[in-house]
C-alpha cells in the first residue's frame, strides 16, 4: 500500500482497502508507543499546522505525533499570520509548499482545503472542516476496531446533528467499511441527499446499509456503537442554539437510549462535548434555557460504557499513522 504523496482531505477519495491500512497503521504505531520503540523514521522534515478554528484534541495529536516522527512543527495562528486578510489561500499554499514537507488545515469550508491540497504541491491533512473531519475516522474506527475486534457488520448510531462534518464524515467511513450506520435525528438534520446517495452507492458494494430515522427507539435498537457530538458546532452563531435545543433535545444520549441498544454497546464523542456545567457555554446555555446536561447525559458519559478517552487518545496514533503514510 503506498500513500506517499496523497492529501488527506475526505473519506470519499480513498478505497475500504486504503482506510483499513491506515487503521492497522495507526494499531502499529500506538503499540510501538506503548512499548517505548523509537519510530522517528521522518527526522529532518517539517509541518505547519494552520488552525482557523479553535482545537485541543487535533492540535496536540499533530504536534505529539510529529514529535515522536522526529518533525519539526510550526503553528500558524490566522490572527498572527498574513493567511486571509492579506495573502490568498491559492498564495499561501504555493509559499508553505516551498517550506514544508506537509500542512494540516483546519478551518470552514471544505473548498479552502482543497485548494490548499491543489497548490502547495505537498500533503495537506483536513483537520477538520464544516463539511468532513476524516482525521477522526481513523481513530473511531480504530476504538471501535479494538473493542470489538471487527467493523463489517457493526451497527452505528449517530444521534443529533448528521448533517455536519461529523455525521457526513461517520455515513461515509461506515459505507466504505461495510457497516450499518442510522442517521437517528430530526428529519432536518439528516445527511445531505446527495452524498447520502453517494453512500448508498458506495453500500452496494461494500454490504453496509444507510438508514435515516427519526424513531429513536427503532434507530437505537440493537446497536453497537451510539455515537453523538454537540448540538451547534463551532463557527455557527449563537442564536442557532434555541432552534437546536427544540430540535435535537429528544435525541440526547440517556441511559434509556443506551439500554435500549446492545448490551455490549459502547457511547463514543468526537468531543469536546456538553455534559455538565462545567463549560462557560454549558453555563450560559443553563442561565438561558435551563439544560443542565446536552447531547449527552453525565450518567452516560461517565458511565462504563463510555470510551471517548480511548477515543481521544486514538487520535493521536492515527494522525502519526496518516502523516508517516502519506509523507
Ligand atoms: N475532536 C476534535 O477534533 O477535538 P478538537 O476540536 O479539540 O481538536
Ligand atoms: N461538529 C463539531 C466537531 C468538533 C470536533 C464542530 O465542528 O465543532
Amino acid at each position: 500500500m503506498n500513500l506517499k504523496g496523497r492529501s488527506f482531505l475526505k473519506l470519499k477519495d480513498f478505497t475500504p482497502e486504503e482506510i483499513t491500512y491506515l487503521i492497522e497503521l495507526s494499531a502499529e504505531l500506538k503499540a510501538k508507543k506503548k512499548k517505548g520503540i523509537v519510530h522517528d523514521d521522518l527526522r529532518g522534515k517539517n509541518i505547519a499546522l494552520i488552525f482557523e478554528k479553535t482545537s485541543t484534541r487535533t492540535r496536540c495529536s499533530f504536534e505529539v505525533a510529529a514529535h515522536d516522527l522526529g518533525m519539526q512543527v510550526t503553528y500558524l495562528e490566522p490572527s498572527a499570520s498574513q493567511i486571509g486578510k492579506k495573502e490568498s489561500i491559492k498564495d499561501t499554499a504555493r509559499v508553505l509548499g516551498r517550506m514544508y514537507d506537509g500542512i494540516e488545515y483546519r478551518g470552514f469550508g471544505q473548498k479552502i482545503v482543497e485548494e490548499l491540497a491543489e497548490y502547495s504541491g505537498v500533503p495537506v491533512w483536513n483537520g477538520l472542516t464544516n463539511e468532513f473531519h476524516p482525521t477522526q475516522m481513523i481513530a473511531d474506527m480504530l476504538t471501535i476496531q479494538e473493542k470489538f475486534g471487527h467493523l463489517k457488520g457493526i451497527k452505528f448510531v449517530f444521534l443529533g446533528d448528521a448533517r455536519y462534518n461529523m455525521g457526513n464524515s461517520l455515513m461515509v467511513t461506515c459505507a466504505k467499511l461495510g457497516m450499518d450506520f442510522v442517521a437517528c435525528t430530526n428529519k432536518n438534520y439528516f445527511p445531505d441527499r446527495e452524498l447520502v446517495t453517494y453512500c448508498e452507492g458506495v453500500a452496494k458494494e461494500t454490504g453496509a446499509s444507510i438508514t435515516l430515522t427519526e424513531d429513536v427507539e427503532i434507530g437505537t435498537k440493537h446497536a453497537d456503537v451510539i455515537y453523538t457530538d454537540v448540538w451547534v458546532s463551532m463557527g455557527e452563531p449563537e442564536e442557532v442554539w434555541e432552534n437546536r435545543i427544540r430540535d435535537l433535545k429528544s435525541y440526547q444520549v440517556n441511559q434509556k437510549v443506551m439500554d435500549n441498544a446492545k448490551e455490549t454497546a459502547i457511547f463514543m464523542h468526537c468531543l469536546p462535548a456538553f455534559h455538565d456545567l462545567e463549560t462557560v457555554i454549558g453555563q450560559q446555555i443553563y442561565e438561558k434555557f435551563g439544560l443542565t446536561e446536552m447531547e449527552v447525559t453525565n450518567q452516560v458519559f461517565e458511565g462504563v460504557q463510555s470510551v471517548v478517552f480511548d477515543e481521544a487518545e486514538n487520535r493521536m496514533h492515527s494522525i502519526k499513522a496518516i502523516m508517516y503514510a502519506t509523507l
